[in-house]
Protein backbone atom coordinates (compact mmCIF):
# COMPACT_ATOMS: atom_id res chain seq x y z
CA UNK A 1 0.00 0.00 0.00
CA UNK A 2 2.74 2.53 0.98
CA UNK A 3 4.50 1.62 -2.79
CA UNK A 4 1.42 3.25 -4.28
CA UNK A 5 2.51 6.92 -4.24
CA UNK A 6 5.46 6.06 -5.96
CA UNK A 7 3.94 3.38 -8.26
CA UNK A 8 1.44 6.90 -9.46
CA UNK A 9 4.60 8.90 -9.89
CA UNK A 10 6.20 6.53 -11.80
CA UNK A 11 3.46 6.03 -14.12
CA UNK A 12 2.96 10.01 -14.51
CA UNK A 13 6.65 10.29 -15.42
CA UNK A 14 6.14 7.63 -18.09
CA UNK A 15 2.71 9.28 -19.12
CA UNK A 16 4.63 12.46 -19.72
CA UNK A 17 7.94 11.80 -21.26
CA UNK A 18 5.44 9.36 -23.81
CA UNK A 19 3.61 12.24 -24.70
CA UNK A 20 6.96 14.31 -25.05
CA UNK A 21 8.17 12.17 -27.75
CA UNK A 22 4.39 12.24 -29.47
CA UNK A 23 4.57 16.14 -29.26
CA UNK A 24 8.22 16.12 -30.90
CA UNK A 25 6.87 13.34 -33.71
CA UNK A 26 4.04 15.60 -34.46
CA UNK A 27 6.20 18.89 -34.79
CA UNK A 28 8.56 16.85 -37.56
CA UNK A 29 5.61 16.17 -39.05
CA UNK A 30 4.13 19.37 -39.13
CA UNK A 31 7.78 20.87 -40.11
CA UNK A 32 8.04 18.93 -43.21
CA UNK A 33 3.77 19.70 -44.06
CA UNK A 34 4.60 23.36 -43.80
CA UNK A 35 7.78 23.03 -45.77
CA UNK A 36 5.90 20.83 -48.68
CA UNK A 37 3.24 23.65 -48.84
CA UNK A 38 5.03 26.62 -48.82
CA UNK A 39 5.86 28.04 -45.69
CA UNK A 40 9.19 28.58 -46.12
CA UNK A 41 10.19 31.16 -49.34
CA UNK A 42 11.21 28.44 -51.92
CA UNK A 43 7.55 27.64 -53.37
CA UNK A 44 7.16 31.13 -53.57
CA UNK A 45 10.34 31.52 -55.42
CA UNK A 46 9.22 28.82 -58.05
CA UNK A 47 6.00 30.49 -58.31
CA UNK A 48 5.33 32.42 -61.62
CA UNK A 49 6.24 35.95 -60.38
CA UNK A 50 2.69 37.86 -59.17
CA UNK A 51 0.39 39.26 -61.85
CA UNK A 52 -1.56 42.29 -60.72
CA UNK A 53 -5.08 41.25 -61.73
CA UNK A 54 -5.13 43.11 -65.19
CA UNK A 55 -8.74 45.13 -64.26
CA UNK A 56 -10.41 44.72 -60.67
CA UNK A 57 -13.64 44.81 -61.29
CA UNK A 58 -15.36 48.08 -59.35
CA UNK A 59 -18.96 47.45 -60.44
CA UNK A 60 -19.89 44.16 -57.45
CA UNK A 61 -18.30 47.18 -55.03
CA UNK A 62 -20.92 49.65 -56.66
CA UNK A 63 -23.56 47.30 -56.20
CA UNK A 64 -22.61 47.02 -52.35
CA UNK A 65 -22.53 50.52 -51.39
CA UNK A 66 -25.89 51.36 -53.66
CA UNK A 67 -27.31 48.98 -51.00
CA UNK A 68 -25.64 50.08 -48.13
CA UNK A 69 -26.85 53.42 -49.15
CA UNK A 70 -30.27 52.61 -49.10
CA UNK A 71 -29.97 51.00 -45.97
CA UNK A 72 -28.44 53.63 -44.69
CA UNK A 73 -31.85 55.88 -46.03
CA UNK A 74 -33.73 53.51 -44.33
CA UNK A 75 -32.09 53.63 -41.35
CA UNK A 76 -32.41 57.29 -41.08
CA UNK A 77 -36.19 56.93 -41.75
CA UNK A 78 -36.38 54.99 -38.98
CA UNK A 79 -34.45 56.71 -36.44
CA UNK A 80 -31.72 54.53 -35.89
CA UNK A 81 -28.89 55.79 -35.17
CA UNK A 82 -26.29 53.14 -34.77
CA UNK A 83 -27.76 51.06 -37.45
CA UNK A 84 -27.20 54.21 -39.68
CA UNK A 85 -23.71 54.44 -38.84
CA UNK A 86 -22.91 50.52 -39.19
CA UNK A 87 -24.46 51.14 -43.27
CA UNK A 88 -21.99 54.28 -43.26
CA UNK A 89 -19.34 52.24 -42.25
CA UNK A 90 -20.42 49.49 -44.19
CA UNK A 91 -20.09 52.15 -47.39
CA UNK A 92 -16.77 53.43 -45.83
CA UNK A 93 -15.12 49.63 -46.32
CA UNK A 94 -16.39 49.14 -49.84
CA UNK A 95 -14.78 52.41 -50.70
CA UNK A 96 -11.57 51.64 -49.38
CA UNK A 97 -11.43 48.62 -50.87
CA UNK A 98 -11.87 50.23 -54.59
CA UNK A 99 -9.14 52.94 -53.52
CA UNK A 100 -6.65 50.29 -52.13
CA UNK A 101 -7.11 49.01 -55.91
CA UNK A 102 -4.55 52.00 -57.31
CA UNK A 103 -6.61 51.28 -60.03
CA UNK A 104 -6.39 53.43 -62.96
CA UNK A 105 -9.19 52.96 -66.33
CA UNK A 106 -7.87 54.21 -69.67
CA UNK A 107 -6.02 57.04 -68.42
CA UNK A 108 -8.18 57.71 -65.29
CA UNK A 109 -7.66 57.29 -61.54
CA UNK A 110 -10.66 55.60 -60.06
CA UNK A 111 -8.86 54.77 -56.87
CA UNK A 112 -7.65 58.32 -56.57
CA UNK A 113 -11.21 59.57 -57.07
CA UNK A 114 -12.83 57.09 -54.71
CA UNK A 115 -10.32 58.73 -52.16
CA UNK A 116 -11.54 62.56 -52.70
CA UNK A 117 -15.13 62.25 -53.39
CA UNK A 118 -16.58 59.12 -51.88
CA UNK A 119 -14.33 59.08 -48.84
CA UNK A 120 -13.84 62.47 -48.10
CA UNK A 121 -17.51 62.82 -48.09
CA UNK A 122 -17.99 59.56 -45.76
CA UNK A 123 -15.37 61.12 -43.45
CA UNK A 124 -17.33 64.35 -43.06
CA UNK A 125 -20.63 62.44 -42.61
CA UNK A 126 -18.96 60.13 -39.98
CA UNK A 127 -17.83 63.20 -38.15
CA UNK A 128 -21.52 64.66 -38.35
CA UNK A 129 -23.05 61.84 -36.68
CA UNK A 130 -20.25 61.56 -33.65
CA UNK A 131 -21.48 65.54 -33.12
CA UNK A 132 -25.10 65.18 -33.80
CA UNK A 133 -26.06 62.26 -34.16
CA UNK A 134 -29.25 61.78 -37.35
CA UNK A 135 -29.76 65.78 -36.99
CA UNK A 136 -27.66 66.11 -40.27
CA UNK A 137 -28.64 63.39 -42.25
CA UNK A 138 -31.06 64.45 -44.42
CA UNK A 139 -28.16 66.77 -45.44
CA UNK A 140 -25.69 64.08 -45.47
CA UNK A 141 -27.60 61.73 -47.67
CA UNK A 142 -27.91 64.61 -49.80
CA UNK A 143 -24.05 65.53 -50.00
CA UNK A 144 -23.55 61.41 -50.43
CA UNK A 145 -25.81 60.99 -53.40
CA UNK A 146 -24.26 63.96 -54.85
CA UNK A 147 -20.75 62.29 -54.51
CA UNK A 148 -21.86 59.41 -56.33
CA UNK A 149 -23.10 61.55 -58.96
CA UNK A 150 -19.64 63.46 -59.44
CA UNK A 151 -17.82 60.77 -59.24
CA UNK A 152 -18.90 58.94 -62.20
CA UNK A 153 -19.16 61.86 -64.04
CA UNK A 154 -15.60 62.07 -63.33
CA UNK A 155 -14.60 58.45 -64.25
CA UNK A 156 -16.94 58.71 -67.57
CA UNK A 157 -20.10 57.14 -65.82
CA UNK A 158 -22.36 60.04 -66.29
CA UNK A 159 -24.92 57.90 -67.04
CA UNK A 160 -25.02 55.63 -63.99
CA UNK A 161 -27.32 58.40 -62.12
CA UNK A 162 -28.20 57.56 -58.13
CA UNK A 163 -30.68 59.37 -56.42
CA UNK A 164 -32.20 58.58 -52.83
CA UNK A 165 -35.10 55.91 -52.62
CA UNK A 166 -38.28 56.07 -52.48
CA UNK A 167 -38.88 53.31 -50.76
CA UNK A 168 -37.97 50.18 -49.09
CA UNK A 169 -37.07 46.53 -51.10
CA UNK A 170 -36.02 44.82 -48.30
CA UNK A 171 -39.12 43.15 -46.43
CA UNK A 172 -37.18 40.43 -44.27
CA UNK A 173 -35.04 43.07 -42.33
CA UNK A 174 -36.66 45.87 -39.72
CA UNK A 175 -35.08 49.30 -39.64
CA UNK A 176 -36.63 50.50 -36.56
CA UNK A 177 -34.58 50.66 -33.72
C1 LIG B 1 -14.47 56.48 -57.87
C2 LIG B 1 -15.59 57.31 -57.64
C3 LIG B 1 -16.93 56.68 -57.41
C4 LIG B 1 -17.74 56.97 -56.37
C5 LIG B 1 -17.46 57.92 -55.22
C6 LIG B 1 -18.92 56.20 -56.56
N1 LIG B 1 -18.86 55.46 -57.70
FE1 LIG B 1 -20.29 54.19 -58.39
N2 LIG B 1 -19.10 53.76 -59.96
C7 LIG B 1 -17.84 54.22 -60.18
C8 LIG B 1 -17.30 53.59 -61.37
C9 LIG B 1 -15.92 53.81 -61.94
C10 LIG B 1 -18.30 52.75 -61.88
C11 LIG B 1 -18.24 51.87 -63.12
C12 LIG B 1 -17.75 50.49 -62.73
C13 LIG B 1 -17.39 49.63 -63.91
O1 LIG B 1 -17.02 50.18 -64.95
O2 LIG B 1 -17.46 48.42 -63.77
C14 LIG B 1 -19.42 52.88 -60.97
C15 LIG B 1 -20.62 52.19 -61.12
C16 LIG B 1 -21.68 52.26 -60.26
C17 LIG B 1 -22.92 51.55 -60.42
C18 LIG B 1 -23.27 50.63 -61.58
C19 LIG B 1 -22.95 49.22 -61.21
C20 LIG B 1 -24.13 48.50 -60.61
O3 LIG B 1 -23.91 47.77 -59.64
O4 LIG B 1 -25.25 48.68 -61.07
C21 LIG B 1 -23.71 51.85 -59.35
C22 LIG B 1 -25.11 51.36 -59.06
C23 LIG B 1 -22.96 52.77 -58.52
N3 LIG B 1 -21.74 53.00 -59.11
C24 LIG B 1 -23.42 53.28 -57.33
C25 LIG B 1 -22.73 54.19 -56.57
C26 LIG B 1 -23.26 54.82 -55.38
C27 LIG B 1 -24.62 54.54 -54.78
C28 LIG B 1 -22.29 55.66 -54.93
C29 LIG B 1 -22.33 56.58 -53.76
C30 LIG B 1 -22.79 56.13 -52.50
C31 LIG B 1 -21.16 55.55 -55.84
N4 LIG B 1 -21.46 54.66 -56.81
C32 LIG B 1 -20.00 56.26 -55.67
C33 LIG B 1 -17.16 55.14 -59.43
C34 LIG B 1 -17.63 55.71 -58.26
Amino acid sequence: MQRLPALLALAAIVAVVMLMVRLGKLEDRLMHYEHVNGGGPAPAASAPAPVKEPLQEVAPYMGRIQNYLQKYWLSVKAGNEPLAYFYVDEIEESMEAVEEMGLIDKGIPISAHMRTYGLATIKTIEKHMKEDGLARAADDLDLLVNTCNSCHERTGHDYINIQLPTASRFSDQRFEP
